[in-house]
């Protein structure tokens, strides 16, 4: 059936039930249509009864219309009006009528119109719902995930599904464009090299033997490489079983990709392309080009972090040599013995309170420092503090001349790790607190050159900070033996507003580099054999130089949807305990079906 469009006249249809057939949806209506006999279906948002009048507001996917009930125009619809209760579900036919001036609604796209009843279909019931189907809704998350199908219903959740949807649609139409192929990879699978904990899937058919679900397609996308297939990508399910946060799931979305015979500087230029093309495309932003490329050693000197949010300055200052020279024992100690002394300016900041400073101290202490000592320079430019009589102000004034009367100035003093974590902690929750932060600002930004490795003191061995099939800089091979931590990765994170939201490097395609890696992260020939023995086995048969990417599609959805929760853009996400209210999963399974898995539970309370 085509769809009325402008001063058309409708020839309404029957369907197979003899239902007349939806000419619009609830939001598609306007002063052009006034006039129009249309057919709409959707759920009963409101109903408000003025006697001989009664209003409904219709909703569906695209919005809502208000449909009059007039006894005086049909009286037998104007009965059936009093039955309709919230969310039940109908279908109307009726007249589009311009509303009067005094009753337009400018908040509603529909809002200069109104449908006047004529014939109307309860199409089903509805139990009362526990909430009201609306974005402000006083609501706990808890019962919103167990009545998700409800909760999905709130205009907020539909715009955010659309949103997705949106953005893997213009992915594929940049990539497709671009000769990428997409493919899938296996879920059930092996162990994948990110480092989280897997998943596991017990085989039946192997009894005693399982799959991993996959942490991402690393090692499949590389192979597929090895295969010819040049352009790869995927909008993939990895699955790792990690701590919860609001930006982790168990289970997320990978915009997953990986090219053969390019360089980091290639990989970045496209795929800065792609997410400048996405943001346009489906939020309207400009994002700021070309995204500027920070080393990591600059990221975490002077914003304490990886990733690190550009959206306000307050950077980190250096005053090691300040600490090492002063009187002040913490400080002194941390410079004498190998750890660092950070500030942060506080503009403005000598007005906060004692309580307040005080509770900053004590939210640092939580993030691990030891203490925040603090100072304010006064109106004169004096030091106030109870440390100022270890310090000497003229050196201070030389050491930190950004720092002005009216200032407060905060200090960490601790190992470097330590020091650059805690400090940019507190940087993150001051611009927060203070509102230094410019939330209509976008800030993307490259972050480049990882350190390869770290040394992980618990397990007194190497580990690989990004994955052990990333290339290490070309320029940095010489240091493998005699200063491994130093070595530098053909890595590159890409950051937007303080998220990492894609990460990637050029991996290694050289047998004899390869090895080298595994003997510095410990991973014996057995092991590796074990762990991506096809992986290693197909890099010995022609492997083209190559290298990807993988961004987190709910990140993205996240940040252009302007949601705080991850569990906000994924439709049916798990709880922080990794639990679904809606199906109840996790759940034990009946003994038949372990035993038919060979599998015996030894559970400790
Ligand atoms: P990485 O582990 O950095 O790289 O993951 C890539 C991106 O995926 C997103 N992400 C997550 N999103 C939600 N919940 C999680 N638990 C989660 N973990 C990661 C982040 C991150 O930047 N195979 C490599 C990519 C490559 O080298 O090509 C990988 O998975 O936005
Ligand atoms: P104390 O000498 O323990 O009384 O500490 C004096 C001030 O230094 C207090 O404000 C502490 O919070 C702060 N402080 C203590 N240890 C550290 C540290 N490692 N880094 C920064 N400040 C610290």
């Amino acid at each position: 059936m085509g769809k009325a469009g402008e001063n058309e006249t409708v020839f309404l249809q029957e369907s197979e039930s003899g239902m007349n057939v939806r000419t619009h949806k609830c939001g598609e209506l306007s002063k052009k249509h006034v006039g129009q006999t249309v057919v709409l279906n959707g759920w009963v948002q409101r109903r408000r009864d003025h006697g001989m009048v009664i209003f409904i507001d219709l909703r569906d996917r695209t919005g809502i219309t208000q449909v009059v009930f007039n006894a005086e125009r049909n009286l037998r619809c104007h009965q059936a009006a009093h039955t309709l209760r919230s969310e039940c579900v109908v279908s109307v036919t009726g007249q589009v009528m311009a509303r009067p001036d005094e009753s337009k609604n400018p908040d509603l796209s529909t809002g200069e119109i109104e449908i006047f009843v004529d014939d109307v279909e309860i199409l089903n019931e509805a139990k009362t719902p526990p909430f009201l189907i609306e974005d402000d809704a006083d609501v706990t998350e808890s019962i919103r995930l167990k009545y998700r199908f409800l909760d999905l219903r709130r205009p907020r959740m539909q715009k955010l599904l659309s949103l997705r949807h949106g953005i893997t649609q213009a992915t594929r139409e940049f990539v497709n464009a671009e000769g990428f192929l997409e493919v899938e990879t296996p879920i059930l699978t092996k162990s994948t090299p990110e480092g989280a904990r897997d998943y596991l899937v017990p085989s039946r058919v192997n009894a005693g033997q399982f799959f991993a679900l996959p942490q991402s397609p690393q090692l499949f996308k590389q192979v597929l490489m090895v295969s010819g297939v040049d352009r790869y990508y995927q909008i993939a399910r990895c699955f790792r079983d990690e701590d919860l946060r609001n930006d982790r799931q168990p289970e997320f979305t990978q915009i997953d990709l990986e090219m053969s015979f390019v360089d980091r500087h290639q990989v970045m230029s496209l795929m800065e392309r792609m997410i400048v093309t996405i943001f346009s495309k489906v939020g309207g932003v400009q994002l700021p080009t070309p995204f500027p490329r920070m080393t990591y050693a600059e990221a975490m000197g002077r914003y304490g972090s990886d990733k690190p949010d550009l959206r306000f300055d307050m950077p980190l200052y250096d005053m090691t040599a300040f600490g090492a020279a002063s009187e002040f024992k913490v400080f002194k100690d941390a410079a004498t013995k190998g750890g660092i002394v950070k500030a942060l300016i506080v503009k403005g900041g000598a007005t906060l309170s004692r309580t307040r400073i005080d509770a900053l101290g004590d939210t640092a202490k939580s993030f691990g420092a030891k203490g925040l000592a603090w100072l304010k320079l006064t109106a004169e430019g004096q030091l106030e503090s109870v440390i100022a009589k270890f310090l000497d102000p003229k050196a201070f004034a030389a050491a930190l001349s950004d720092a002005k009367p009216g200032d407060l100035v905060l200090f960490g003093a601790d190992k470097t790790a330590v020091v650059h974590d805690v400090m940019g902690r507190i940087r993150l929750l001051l611009g927060e607190e203070l509102k230094l932060i410019d939330t209509s600002a976008w800030k993307p930004l490259w972050v480049v050159d990882f350190p390869m490795l770290d040394y992980d003191a618990d397990q007194k061995r190497y580990v690989a900070i990004h994955h052990p099939f990333t290339a290490p800089l070309d320029e940095d091979l010489g240091l493998f033996d005699s200063d491994p931590l130093k070595v530098r990765a053909k890595a590159y994170d890409m950051v937007l507003n303080g998220s990492e939201i894609g990460g990637g490097s050029i991996r290694i395609h050289r047998r004899d580099v390869q090895s080298k890696v595994f003997d510095l992260l410990g991973i014996g020939k057995e092991d590796a054999a074990v762990k991506f023995g096809f992986l290693l086995e197909a890099l010995e048969y022609g492997a083209p130089p190559h290298g990807g990417i993988a961004f987190g599609l709910d990140r993205l959805v996240m940040l252009l949807g302007n949601a705080d929760s991850i569990r906000d853009v994924i439709a049916f996400p798990k709880t922080q305990k990794a639990q679904c209210p809606l199906t109840d999963a996790p759940s034990t399974v009946g003994a038949d079906q372990l035993k038919e898995l060979r599998i015996k539970l030894d559970l400790v309370e």
